[in-house]
């Protein structure tokens, strides 16, 4: 895009292109740090559960010291992805034929290599990859030699905190998940601005100010913060809440985390690509202890219903771009500042 105005999106054919996907991968999600699932999922040693950070299936595990670890989830012997799900087994068993992992990843046994006379069972250990945890969430980052997980977070757990949210008292309580026929890239966008709210987001808009003016975006280094002013009378949401405000965030690539106001709760939505055309998504929802089904309902109901208003937007937006006519669009600066930061980052990332 040299000499293409500040202002223009990424080309249209980086929405529909698989080799820009591959490329993404190699750049972005072969070295970002990724959320890939919940503390709560290793509730004690000999406890794993495998994930995916982008392309790259992982496995995380608790050992049986305690200490958390991951994985490349690919089993040294031919390919087969050790492990499946969740659980507690104290060690990871490869389906295809039997090669045996322990949980800090060293291969105890595959059968059959003592005929082997130069088997070295410790050059088969599986690949590590650098794993972290905020809150109740494990983070897994597919480069072993990663910078802590703490320098892509940046200021994020203070907003977080800043907000009400106390991440020491959250737990989690449902998991959906969702797919769009859409790039990876059109989900995070729209997400990224409330520009279309009023005319898209009828209930949204009913009780947050999405107007020009009030409502807030800021750019940070590695991640983004949208809020928006509560109406007054802002069912579903109770405003004398612990959480003061509805706080909406992205991080770096593809994790969003929202926050509304009322008791303790967030939810995180994954945005992981499935081919250029397509992206399959997991939210997570978490609670404190002391909130109410009903209103942990009303949460979740009222996150559920704005999603299903985006899907068409974005399924509409990647049939325009894959159609090939149009090469690039326009952002608007002053409601758009997101938008083009997150472009301005996949820009740098791919160059
Ligand atoms: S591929 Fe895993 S044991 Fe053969
Ligand atoms: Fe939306």
């Amino acid at each position: 895009m040299v000499g293409a105005p500040v202002t223009a999106t990424l080309p249209a054919t980086w929405y529909a292109d698989e080799a820009v996907l591959a490329a993404e991968r190699e750049r972005i999600f072969a070295r970002a740090w990724q959320w890939v699932g919940r503390i709560d999922q290793l509730p004690q040693p000999g406890a794993f559960f495998a994930a995916e950070a982008g392309h790259v299936p992982v496995v995380v595990t608790r050992g049986r010291d305690d200490v958390l670890r991951a994985f490349v989830n690919v089993c040294r012997h031919r390919g087969h992805l050790v492990a499946e799900g969740e659980g507690c087994r104290g060690t990871l068993q490869c389906p295809y034929h039997a090669w045996t992992y322990d949980l800090d990843g060293r291969l105890r046994r595959a059968p059959r290599s003592e005929h082997e006379p130069d088997f070295d069972p410790a050059e088969w250990s599986l690949l590590p990859v650098a794993v972290d945890r905020w809150g109740p969430l494990v983070f897994v980052n597919p480069d072993p030699d990663a910078a802590p997980l703490a320098e892509t977070l940046g200021e994020l757990p203070d907003l977080l905190a800043g907000a009400g949210v106390d991440m020491g008292v959250l737990a989690f309580r449902r998991r959906v998940e969702w797919s769009q026929a859409a790039n990876w890239k059109v989900g995070i966008e729209n997400y990224l601005e409330c520009y279309h709210c009023a005319v898209a987001h009828p209930g949204l808009s009913k009780v947050i100010d999405v107007a020009y003016g009030a409502y807030q975006l800021d750019a940070h280094p590695t991640f983004s913060v949208q809020r928006g002013p509560l109406k007054d009378g802002a069912a579903p949401w109770d405003t004398g809440g612990q959480v003061s405000r509805a706080q909406w965030q992205w991080l770096w690539p593809n994790l969003t985390i929202n926050v509304e106001p009322g008791p303790q709760n967030l939810s995180v939505d994954l945005w992981l690509p499935d081919g250029a055309g397509r992206l399959r998504g997991v939210t997570d929802y978490f609670f404190g202890p002391d909130c109410a089904d009903a209103d942990a309902e009303a949460i979740i109901a009222f996150s559920q219903q704005t999603g299903a208003e985006d899907q068409g937007l974005v399924e509409s937006v990647q049939r325009g771009l894959a159609s090939g006519m149009v090469s690039h669009g326009r952002l608007l600066e002053s409601s758009e500042r997101l938008v083009a930061h997150f472009q301005r980052m996949v820009r740098d990332a791919l160059a």
